[in-house]
């Protein structure tokens, strides 16, 4: 029971580490001075666009170009109508990936 309890706490440790890493790779390539996780800033809040394109299981290269291409149209009446800057070549492609794989698992 308590080796139970205690493999929980690692399990639930470790996945909190792979956020934190996440965060941290968001916060250095400068996605955190318009995202949160919880509420808009200047774009929309991670969570938010985890929950509208939940089970569209061909949106993930969709979404890494946007994060790539930048544009704008998607969050609108979020937003106001800013545009999501461009980050490729500035976030490197793998970057770019993991960020996204992070914030659909929101
Ligand atoms: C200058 C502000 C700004 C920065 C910096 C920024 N974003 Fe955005 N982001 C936006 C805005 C505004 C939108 C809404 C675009 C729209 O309406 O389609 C957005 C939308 C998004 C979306 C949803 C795209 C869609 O089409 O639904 C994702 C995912 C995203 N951003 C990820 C990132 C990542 C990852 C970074 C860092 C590499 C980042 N953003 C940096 C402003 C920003």
């Amino acid at each position: 029971m308590k080796s139970t309890a205690v493999l929980f706490g690692a399990v639930s440790l470790v996945l909190s580490s792979v956020a934190m890493a996440d965060l941290e790779l968001a916060k250095k390539s400068g996605c955190l001075a318009c995202h949160s996780v919880e509420k808009k800033v200047v774009g929309p809040a991670w969570k938010d666009v985890a929950a509208k394109y939940k089970g569209q299981a061909d949106v993930k290269a969709t979404l890494i170009e946007k994060v790539k291409k930048g544009g704008k149209g998607n969050w609108t009446e979020v937003t106001g109508g800013a545009p999501m800057p461009p980050y490729s070549p500035r976030v490197a492609d793998a970057d770019i990936a993991k960020l996204i794989d992070f914030v659909m698992g929101l």
